[in-house]
């Protein structure tokens, strides 16, 4: 049985109150603008439904970025402010601090400054936590904040144990909706992996192999499978320390695949060069050596460069085959999970043309979002993790896939199963649980 357990704004009496929400703001900034405001419009509709409810003040807590425990202009929430009373057509009001005789509230809305300018935060201090329940005169609790949700902070736990804490319609929306997809998938049901590191994957990796009908791996975190599968990799990335992971969650994946109708691929060919920025010229190498000989060497052995990528080389997407595998396993699925792109998408084409490093992706995305398929076939897809959110914006394809998620490590860790401390926290559905200093209040 799936379902969200814990209560939230609904549940709880806000009118006349003083509202206390807890936001994910961590937004990127550029020259005081906000860059990407998905997270920023995530949070509306739980400030709107506050709103209705008449609370004598909603005041908004937030960290941006890591600023490691000081004051740090570049880390200011001030652009945010702007941003976010842009998008709610009203003014909201700015707080220099979270605490102490900055914090002051002003009007119906106001938003503080960054949490991680105080290390206390971060360390999930109960002292912290009060400073902040005292400055702000908070009655309710209300965590909204899903990307941060993974964290035991000040913020996220030890607030909870001094206010009713309830969750907004953000946390429950995307808590309700991996949950189900990770429970309850309609099959086929197939896991897209990439992005650049395997530390933050190996337990999703893991969860997938067991829940999954196919596991199709790119980024370079595929990078780390192949140094286990005893490929050359020349110069590209990947984590040496983890390889043994690689190694184990290999091993799992060809058991799985002989003891049930699953799949896990990893790439057969790859897109490679001495450089990064897209400006040298790129090769595509078949990883796999299935090329038995080619025309020209036949019968000799052909040119080693064909399968094999050189010492001062870089893999920065998979290959055209891999690609095609991958979509071809996504065009027969009903529910598809993806997180990490599959190649260096971020480097630009030159003079306007395709991003060299991106076609994989692209590839895969269009089996997503059932246009290779002329839109016979459209599963069902939640997006999850930071980077492969900033690609999905940056592609203008938010509206293309059913869910995409405001979480990285707090989606990826919620798929994987883990019980998030800030989700743990807010009182249950059911039982009421005491407040306030009570005996027990908290796990
Ligand atoms: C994120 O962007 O991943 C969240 O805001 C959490 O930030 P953190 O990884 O710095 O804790
Ligand atoms: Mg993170």
């Amino acid at each position: 049985m799936v379902g969200f357990n814990k209560k939230t704004v609904k549940d709880i009496q806000l009118s006349g109150k003083r509202v206390l929400m807890r936001a994910d703001y961590s937004v990127p900034i550029k020259n005081n603008q906000v860059v990407d405001d998905y997270r920023i419009r995530q949070s509306l509709p739980t400030i709107k439904y506050i709103l209705e409810q008449k609370p004598a003040a909603l005041i908004i807590i937030s960290h941006l970025g890591r600023p490691d425990g000081k004051p740090n202009p570049d880390f200011s929430l001030l652009p945010v402010v702007k941003q976010l009373s842009q998008l709610l057509a009203q003014p909201v009001a700015f707080a220099m601090d979270c605490i102490g005789p900055q914090a002051k509230t002003a009007g119906k809305i106001t938003l503080l400054e960054n949490l991680r300018f105080h290390p206390e935060e971060e360390k999930n201090d109960p002292q912290f936590a009060k400073a902040i329940v005292e400055a702000t005169q908070a009655e309710v609790f209300v965590q909204d904040g899903f990307g941060v949700v993974h964290r035991a902070h000040a913020s996220t736990e030890a607030i909870t144990k001094l206010l009713p804490s309830v969750a907004g319609l953000l946390l429950e929306k995307e808590v309700s909706v991996i949950e189900k997809a990770m429970a309850e998938p309609k099959r086929p049901f197939v896991a897209v992996i990439g992005g650049a590191k395997i530390s933050d994957k190996i337990e999703v990796l893991n969860k997938f192999i067991e829940v999954a009908d196919a596991v199709a791996i790119g980024g370079a975190l595929a990078n780390n499978f192949l140094a286990a599968e005893g490929i050359k990799i020349g110069k590209s990335i990947f984590e040496k320390d983890l390889v043994h992971h690689a190694e184990t969650i290999l091993r799992r994946a060809r058991a799985e695949e002989k003891s049930r109708d699953f799949n896990f691929f990893v790439p057969v060919d790859a897109v490679v060069s001495k450089s990064i920025d897209g400006r040298l010229s790129t090769r595509l190498v078949d990883l796999t050596s299935n090329t038995l000989a080619d025309i020209e060497a036949y019968p000799k052995k052909p040119a080693t460069t064909a399968h094999s990528v050189a010492g001062d080389e870089l893999i920065l997407d998979i290959g055209p085959l891999s690609a095609a595998t991958a979509a071809g396993a996504v065009k027969m699925a009903k529910t598809v999970i993806w997180g990490g792109t599959l190649g260096v998408t971020e480097t630009r084409g030159i003079a306007g043309a395709q991003a060299p490093f991106a076609h994989s992706t692209h590839t895969v995305v269009e089996a997503m979002i059932g246009a290779s398929n002329n839109h016979k076939n459209k599963p069902y897809t939640i997006v999850g993790g930071g980077d492969t959110v900033a690609y999905v914006q940056s592609e203008n394809l938010v509206e293309d896939f059913n869910h995409v998620s405001t979480g990285g490590s707090a989606s990826l860790d919620l798929m994987a199963g883990k019980k998030l401390p800030g989700i743990e926290a807010l009182l249950d559905k059911h039982t009421a649980k005491p407040v306030a200093g009570g005996a027990g209040t908290h796990r």
